[in-house]
C-alpha cells in the first residue's frame, strides 16, 4: 500500500487529499501543512489523512527529507505559489515521484505575456491584448481603445488579479489598484490589457505526463464574483461585483457535451500541449487549466493558462470522477497516461462556498469577504449535515477554547450530489443553511454568507 503527501493548505488541496484517501492503493495521505478542518472529517478522525506539521514547510529541502524519512511515494502539489517557488524541482532532485510542473514551465501561469504570446502563436482564439510595463501607456491606451477591458496583473495573484471594467473609469481605477498600489504585490508590475468578451466560461482540464495528454472529458463552471447578479445593493456598496478566487461551482457544466469536450481538445487542448512538448521540448508532468470563454458567436477562446487544478473546480471533478487519482497521479509520473480510462459517475455535483458576511468589529463592522472580514468565529452545524454531503475546508484554524473557527474569507466549500442539477442545488442550499458561524460580538448572530446562484 503507498503513501501520498499532498502539499497546500486550501479547499482544494483538501479535497486532493481526500481524494487520494478514495484510492484502493492508498493506506495514508499526508497533508502538509494542511489544515485542521480535516481533523473534523472522517478520514482524518481515523487516521487516514493526517496533518504534518515541519519546522519550515518553505524549505524544500526539508520537505523532500519528511517524504524520504516516511518513504512517501508520491508527491501532489496543489498550488501555485509551491509549484513557482520550486518546490518539485527539489523532490525531484532527490527522486521523489510528484504530480506538478518544474519551476521553469509554471511560466505560464505566473507570466500571462508569455502564454499569450504561446496562443497567439499557435492561432489558438485569445481575446486581444496589449502588454504594458509604463503606467503612463497603460492609462493611455485604455483612455483610446474604444471598446470595455479587463486589466489583468500580469503574474500570480491566487486566481484573483484580473478586474472586469464597464467602462474607462474602471480601467483607470484597475491599472491604479495593480500598478500604483500593488494590491497583487509584483504581480503587478507588468499589466495585460485584454478586450473584454461575453459569453460563458468554461474551466477545462488536463494532464500531461512528459509524452501523453489525458484530457478530462468533463467539464465544469465557477462563479468568480462575490455577489449574486441581483444583489444590486451589495454590489454598489462594494464597488462594482469583486472578482474573487471563486464562491462556487457546478459539475457538469450546463453546455457540456462530448461535441464540445472534442472541440476544445481540437482547437486548443492539443494545438497547446503541441508546442509545450515539441516546440518547447518540456517535461511537463502535471496539470493544465485552460480558462475558456464560448463567446455568443459561438468562438472559443483562452482567457488563462494555469499549471494547476481550479479551486473551487476539482472539488467538484473530484466528486464526479469515478478513476482512482493515485492510478492518475503514479501515470503523470511515470509516462503512463495513455493507459488511464476515465471514468464519470452520472450525478450533478454542486459546490456553495460559505464566505465570512458581515460580523462586529472592535470598533464598528467588518462588511465581510472579499471586504475587511472578522474570523475567529465558532463553525458550529458540521454534524447535523445530510449524509453524503462533502464538506473540504479552506480558512479554518482551531482554538482551545471555540473548537474549529473561521480564519480566511473562503472559510469551506459544501458540495452536494444528485440525479439532476436541481435536486444537487436544494440539497447543497438545505445544508449551507445548517452552517452557522456564530458572531460573538453580536449576540451570537450567524455571520455566514453564500451566493444563492450558483449553479442557476
Ligand atoms: N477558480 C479559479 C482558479 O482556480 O483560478
Amino acid at each position: 500500500m503507498a503513501k501520498v503527501l499532498v502539499y497546500g493548505s486550501g479547499g482544494r488541496d483538501h479535497c486532493l487529499a481526500d481524494k487520494y484517501g478514495d484510492s484502493q492503493h492508498v493506506e495514508k495521505v499526508y497533508f502538509m501543512s494542511g489544515n485542521p478542518g480535516v481533523l473534523y472529517t472522517p478520514k482524518g478522525k481515523r487516521g487516514l489523512i493526517e496533518l504534518v506539521n515541519i519546522a519550515n514547510p518553505d524549505d524544500f529541502g526539508e520537505v523532500a527529507a519528511f517524504c524520504r524519512e516516511n518513504k512517501v511515494d508520491l508527491v501532489d502539489v496543489g498550488s501555485e505559489n509551491p509549484l513557482s517557488s520550486g518546490l518539485v524541482d527539489v523532490l525531484n532532485d532527490h527522486n521523489i515521484a510528484s504530480v506538478g510542473p518544474k519551476q521553469e514551465y509554471t511560466k505560464l501561469e505566473s507570466d500571462r505575456s508569455f502564454t499569450n504570446f504561446l496562443l497567439k502563436k499557435t492561432g489558438v482564439g485569445k481575446p486581444e491584448y496589449r502588454v504594458f510595463y509604463d503606467i503612463g501607456q497603460a492609462r493611455k491606451y485604455v483612455k483610446n481603445i474604444g471598446y470595455q477591458v479587463v486589466v489583468k496583473a500580469n503574474g500570480l495573484a491566487a486566481g484573483k488579479g484580473a478586474i472586469v471594467c464597464d467602462n474607462v473609469e474602471d480601467a483607470l481605477a484597475a491599472i491604479d489598484s495593480i500598478m500604483v498600489k500593488k494590491i497583487f504585490g509584483k504581480s503587478g508590475d507588468r499589466v495585460v490589457i485584454e478586450e473584454r468578451k461575453y459569453g460563458t466560461e468554461i474551466s477545462f482540464f488536463a494532464y500531461l505526463d512528459g509524452k501523453h495528454v489525458l484530457p478530462l472529458k468533463m467539464f465544469c463552471q465557477d462563479y468568480k464574483t462575490a455577489f449574486d447578479s441581483d444583489d444590486i445593493e451589495s454590489i454598489e456598496k462594494f464597488g462594482g461585483n469583486l472578482n474573487t478566487g471563486g464562491t462556487g461551482c457546478y459539475c457538469p457544466h450546463k453546455l457540456m457535451s462530448d461535441q464540445l469536450v472534442n472541440r476544445i481538445i481540437r482547437e486548443i487542448v492539443n494545438p497547446v500541449v503541441n508546442v509545450i512538448y515539441n516546440e518547447y521540448g518540456w517535461n511537463y508532468k502535471g496539470v493544465v487549466y485552460f480558462g475558456l470563454n464560448l463567446d455568443t458567436d459561438n468562438q472559443l477562446e483562452v482567457f488563462e493558462i494555469n499549471v494547476r487544478h481550479g479551486d473551487p473546480e476539482f472539488q467538484v471533478l473530484a466528486r464526479k470522477l469515478s478513476t482512482d487519482l493515485f492510478e492518475i497521479g503514479m501515470a503523470v509520473w511515470e509516462g503512463k497516461l495513455d493507459q488511464i480510462q476515465q471514468v464519470w459517475n452520472q450525478q450533478f455535483y454542486v459546490d456553495v462556498i460559505a464566505m465570512e458576511g458581515r460580523s462586529k468589529a472592535d470598533r464598528g463592522w467588518n462588511p465581510g469577504y472579499p471586504k475587511r472580514y472578522g474570523k475567529g468565529h465558532q463553525i458550529l452545524g458540521l454534524d447535523d449535515l445530510d449524509k453524503g454531503i462533502a464538506v473540504y475546508f479552506a480558512g479554518v484554524e482551531t482554538t482551545e477554547e471555540k473548537g474549529l473557527v473561521t480564519w480566511g474569507g473562503r472559510v469551506l466549500h459544501l458540495i452536494a450530489g444528485d440525479k439532476t442539477l436541481e435536486k444537487a442545488r436544494k440539497k447543497a442550499y438545505q445544508n449551507i443553511q445548517k452552517i452557522i458561524f456564530v458572531d460573538h460580538k453580536k449576540d451570537g448572530a450567524n455571520c455566514m454568507r453564500y451566493r444563492t446562484q450558483i449553479g442557476l
